[in-house]
């Protein structure tokens, strides 16, 4: 890599449509046939309807074993609920970055029959020496995400350190995230850098932007893997929002098998039968 390379676009991704929990209508960008995956990051959902018939269902209680859920809000509100006491309500710009460890069960519910509900959910994969982790949160509202100011953008900053150095509220030490939502004004260009370790996408929240070297477009809904290169620069068409995710992959086997992810198939088998002897509750 030469010392002005810049991120490309590797992998366009325009997601599937999906319905998942009870009805709870989707876009799956990753996780899917198109991208399994990006290692450390499992799966990334986009929702968004003011249709409450397309997520009033919600996702009732169900477990999970092995990652990380990250839920970020655009609008609406979710509450969750989970068999280790704890609750909340996750509101607009608001995440929930919640490890999972060795199991939990969790449910996350609408708080609202009408309006418009709108956000993500990524799954981050834990080492083979953390699935077993006790379960543990960072819960963060608006008010607690920095924000960055520049010429032309906008940053919340969830995770990850920027160039100026605005930190991010939410820590991991293993993947050492990047999670910024970014506001990039028309005719204007959004540069930094993202760790060179590191496994990178972006996803068009709206609007439409330009990347790297070789100018590719990425347009609203879609998701766009990037190559690992010194320097990271986005020129946006129309005014923009899109979020820039980035993880250092594990590098590990992975087994998956709906709500488990471990590294061997045993695990996977030893995942239900804890499940079904209740050891989860
Ligand atoms: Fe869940």
């Amino acid at each position: 890599m030469d010392i002005s390379s810049k991120n490309e676009v590797k992998q366009l991704i325009n997601g599937i449509k999906a319905s998942d929990g009870d009805g709870v209508q989707l876009t799956r960008l990753i996780g899917s046939a198109n991208l399994m995956q990006l290692d450390p990051f499992l799966l990334f959902d986009a929702f968004g309807s003011d249709q409450p018939q397309d997520y009033i269902g919600g996702f009732p209680p169900h477990p999970h074993r092995g990652f990380e859920t990250v839920t970020y809000m655009l609008a609406g509100k979710m509450r969750h609920q989970d068999s280790a006491g704890n609750s909340g309500v996750i509101e607009a710009d608001g995440v929930q970055w919640m490890t999972a460890g060795k199991g939990i069960i969790h449910s996350e519910m609408p708080e609202q029959e009408q309006g418009l509900l709108a956000g993500f959910q990524l799954w981050v994969n834990l080492p083979a020496k953390d699935k077993m982790t006790e379960p543990k949160y960072q819960e963060k509202s608006a008010d607690d995400i920095s924000q960055e100011i520049r010429e032309g953008s906008q940053l919340k900053v969830v995770s990850g350190t920027t160039q100026q150095g605005t930190q991010g509220v939410i820590k991991n030490d293993t993947i050492a995230p990047i999670y910024w939502d970014i506001k990039l004004t028309k005719q204007h260009n959004f540069s930094d850098v993202i760790p060179c370790t590191h496994n990178a996408f972006i996803y068009i929240i709206s609007g439409e932007v330009i990347i790297g070297d070789k100018k590719t477009k990425v347009q609203q809904g879609q998701l766009a893997t990037l190559t690992h290169a010194d320097s990271l620069s986005i020129w946006a068409n129309y005014d923009s929002r899109f979020l820039l995710i980035a993880g250092k992959p594990l590098n590990e086997p992975v087994e998956r098998a709906g709500p488990f992810v471990m590294n061997t198939r045993e695990e996977i088998e030893q995942a239900f039968a804890d499940y079904q002897r209740g050891e989860f509750a």
